[in-house]
């Protein structure tokens, strides 16, 4: 069956269109290092309370100028809710969820996470500027999720 000129066109682009998104993909799995949580990024959500670091949630410095938010969402708040640090700090927020699927945005920044029961996510991001910064719960998770929200103070 001999196809249309046209017809050719269309599955030659197609075709390179694949192919350049399983480049894509390679590139960002090989070299910039995107990928899903493995093993190490799982936590047994019945067990939270007693599984460093989420035993104990909240900040702590790790460096000069470098801090780890350590977060534990359920229903519906955020264990911590405020985070307090000074301008040019560095924070690594761990975060997982002790119940239901939550989501943890910080307002004005690329800081955006998925709290998955057993899975522990990690974001890292540089506060410069002095201010206030709203953590949102993005992921509807009951009633009152829209009450689920906390503060990131940079001071
Ligand atoms: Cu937690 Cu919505």
């Amino acid at each position: 069956m001999k196809a249309e000129r046209y017809e050719d066109a269309f599955l030659a682009v197609s075709g390179a269109v694949l192919v350049a998104f399983l480049i894509a993909l390679f590139l960002a799995s090989r070299m910039a290092g995107v990928h899903v949580p493995g093993r190490d990024a799982e936590i047994d959500p019945n067990a939270i309370a007693t599984t460093p670091p989420f035993d104990s949630p909240g900040l702590r410095e790790t460096g000069p100028g470098h801090y780890e938010a350590v977060i534990v969402g359920r229903a519906w708040t955020f264990s911590p809710s405020e985070i307090r640090i000074p301008a040019g700090s560095t924070v690594t927020f761990r975060a997982t969820s002790g119940d239901v699927v939550h989501g943890l945005v910080v307002d004005g920044t690329r800081v955006n996470l998925m709290l998955v029961p057993g899975q522990v996510t990690v974001q890292t991001q540089r506060f410069d500027e002095p201010g206030e910064h709203l953590i949102i719960c993005h992921e509807y998770c009951g009633v009152a999720h829209h009450t689920m929200y906390g503060k990131v103070i940079v001071q």
